[in-house]
């Protein structure tokens, strides 16, 4: 079973002809509500592909009307919500412009996401068959502890380094590596973690090979072109994009982890899981929102 212990939230999105430079206002037609967080997304994305009741969530939303309609669409897509707690801070907020290439700039209010515990995550039965994702949208200590926790249980961790956070502390980084099995970043985050650990580069295939000498599995998600999967034995693979033009690309990374979470959750061989989390990744690109394009099991294949 997946166990997705994130960030659930609300964006607020904006088209724009490009997005504003710091102390720039841009003015865009109209703003659209849709349904987001690094957590609930790639929770929809393994809910989608996988079998029913195969993909939870633990999280938290304020007891608001955002907070209502997310967990409202987590249910709607399949995705086990009994630990979805409401709490006193307002749902998490993103506030997110995408530019005519489909680029974006997202900011985020975490709101209810900084509140939640590695407590909420220990009703939930954790096995050797779990598979545990993570992000960086909630307390890093919280998620921590419930990757040790799924570790000491025999289930497996995909940890995913987004948003990479500017005052990360080395030492953090070197825990986090050690309670992992796959660390996912893309290209700017896969520099910034090498960077941390010492090893400074402006290469992502170097930094993602330094990154998988920690002792996990690092796969480097690099847009149209695909995914590099660097293994802690030393060797490497990629698996290369569809062709396609993108709509918009906010929620592929997640697409890309919460379909390779359901391939190891159905026991494929890395090497497959991989390309099909890259294909699922291409497919979401193709409509606006993050959730909105996430394959089904069906059109995936
Ligand atoms: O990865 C995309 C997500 O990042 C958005 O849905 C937004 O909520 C932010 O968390």
């Amino acid at each position: 079973m997946i166990l997705v212990f994130g960030s659930i939230n609300i964006d607020l999105v904006a088209r724009v002809v490009s997005i504003p430079r710091p102390g720039e206002t841009v003015l865009s037609p109209r703003y659209e509500t849709l349904f987001g967080g690094k957590g609930a997304n790639q929770a929809v994305a393994a809910a989608r592909v996988s079998l029913p009741h195969r993909a939870a969530i633990v999280a938290c939303i304020g007891d608001d009307a955002f907070g209502q309609s997310a967990r409202d669409n987590l249910a709607r897509n399949g995705v086990v919500d009994n630990l979805v707690t409401s709490v006193a801070e307002p749902t998490g907020c993103a506030f997110i412009t995408v530019d005519e290439r489909g680029e974006n700039a997202i900011t985020v209010g975490s709101g209810a996401n900084a509140s939640i515990r590695e407590a909420a995550a220990q009703s939930f039965q954790v096995d050797a068959a779990t598979v545990a994702v993570f992000q960086m949208e909630v307390p890093f200590l919280a998620s921590l502890n419930v990757a040790r926790y799924v570790r000491a249980a025999g289930g497996r961790v995909i940890w995913n380094f987004a948003p990479a956070l500017p005052a990360f502390a080395a030492r953090d980084l070197s825990d986090l590596l050690g309670a992992t099995d796959i660390f996912v970043v893309n290209e700017h985050e896969a520099i910034a973690a090498a960077t941390l650990l010492g090893c400074k580069t402006d290469d992502f295939r170097k930094a993602g090979s330094h990154l998988s000498g920690s002792g996990c599995l690092c796969v480097v998600t690099a847009g149209a072109q695909g995914a590099f999967a660097f293994h802690p034995e030393g060797q490497s693979e990629r698996a290369e994009a569809e062709p396609i033009r993108p709509v918009d690309t906010t929620g592929a990374g997640d697409t890309f982890v919460g379909v390779l979470a359901n391939g190891l959750d159905e026991a494929m061989p890395f090497t497959s899981a991989l390309k099909r989390a890259v294909r699922a990744a291409s497919l979401a690109c193709l409509a606006h929102g993050a959730q909105a394009d996430m394959p089904t099991r069906e059109r995936l294949g």
